[in-house]
């Protein structure tokens, strides 16, 4: 490899159930120079997402997929190493839809420009204070629509969206109970962040009987997550006009099928709304969602865990730990300056 090379992760074809070395593989491709109008950055965090999975397949989905031989998309931050375009400078820094690569190369509005003298660590751009911190807080406050009082349930709590919402909820006064993969995550959840109550779902048993024991007077808000056989247990366990905010299914994003859905007449016999959203639904509301999310954090009220891991070539295995549960908060990756 040369110092006018770039190294990317790209996908080779598309998996079914985990992805493999055989599904995405590495390559050194020559870096150019950037054409009129475009910057290269030199990444620094790449932030590793459930929703990556859903672009390795070709199923209809909110963005197009990542297509055979595309370096693996991926949201980036990274700092001008080369710019032709007269809003950016050598050595801003910046953050962008980029790819699992050293370099990438893009139209200078394609790079949101941050400021890094604010002495925010730049990583949290990725997370608590960027999509994953938004998407709880829109998907929470607009889609949830929870009220004081009212009892919250987040599932994947102890991830980077859930820990977030649940946070979020306590603030609205409500009482909040999230589901996690261990008693580790379920401690932090209710020792540090102050949730009321957390459920181990990989040792609970009845899902049923565990929400039911855990939300006593039922569930308004069901923040979901993780889809599937929770989902489905959740149903039962919903007051009349309760919200369902469907954020994600992890647990079927690598499944050959997605499980049906036994007790979704609940939403007739209950009034329920269930929702989807993106956060991209809200991409005019970036900046309120920010400042909103910065006051909070500043203020100690919005605590948040990272999980960086070092090194390019450790990119696929550390991506498949979102589907273990192995990382613990908002997992990114950490590219050497
Ligand atoms: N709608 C949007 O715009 C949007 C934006 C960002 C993220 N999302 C979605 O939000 C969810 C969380 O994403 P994140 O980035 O915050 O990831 P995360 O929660 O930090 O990490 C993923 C977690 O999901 C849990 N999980 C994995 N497989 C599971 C399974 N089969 N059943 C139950 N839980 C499972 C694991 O925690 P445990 O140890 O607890 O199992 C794992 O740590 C995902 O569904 C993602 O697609 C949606």
């Amino acid at each position: 490899m040369t110092e006018f090379s770039n190294r990317q992760y790209f996908l080779a074809s598309r998996p079914e159930g985990m992805p493999t070395t055989e599904h995405v593989q590495c390559r050194d491709v020559p870096l150019g120079e950037p054409a009129e109008g475009q910057v290269i950055i030199r990444n620094l965090y790449i932030s590793l997402d459930p929703a990556i999975r859903g672009w390795m397949s070709d199923a209809p989905n909110y963005i197009e997929p990542i297509a055979i031989g595309d370096a693996v998309r991926s949201s980036v931050l990274g700092r001008v190493v080369s710019s032709n375009h007269p809003d950016f400078e050598v050595g801003d820094v910046g953050m962008a839809m980029g790819a699992w690569e050293q370099y990438t190369t893009l139209p200078g509005e394609a790079l949101n420009k941050l400021d890094e003298n604010l002495g925010i660590p730049l990583s949290l751009f990725l997370g608590v204070l960027g999509p994953t911190g938004l998407t709880a807080y829109f998907g929470l406050l607009e889609v949830g629509q929870p009220k004081a009082g009212e009892t919250v349930l987040v599932s994947a709590a102890a991830g980077a969206v859930g820990s977030v919402v649940g946070q979020i909820a306590k603030m609205q006064g409500c009482r909040v109970v999230g589901m996690a993969g261990s008693d580790d995550k379920c401690d932090w959840l209710t020792g540090e962040l102050g949730f009321d109550a957390a459920i181990n779902y990989k040792t609970c048993g009845d899902y049923q009987a565990a929400i039911r024991q855990a939300c006593p007077g039922g569930v308004d808000v069901y923040f979901d997550n993780v889809g599937g056989e929770i989902l489905d247990a959740t149903l039962t366990c919903l007051n009349k006009y309760a919200r369902v905010a469907v954020c994600g299914w992890i647990s079927t994003y690598n499944a050959a099928e997605i499980p049906r859905l036994d007790n979704l007449w609940q939403v007739v016999a209950e009034s329920l709304t269930i929702r989807g959203f993106t956060v991209l639904d809200y991409l005019d509301r970036f900046e309120e969602g920010v400042t909103q999310l910065a006051e909070w954090m500043m203020a100690g009220k919005i605590k948040y865990r990272e999980d960086i891991v070092d090194g390019l070539d450790n990119v696929l295995p550390t991506f498949l730990r979102l589907f273990d549960g192995s990382n613990a908060g908002k997992l990114v990756l950490r590219l050497p300056e």
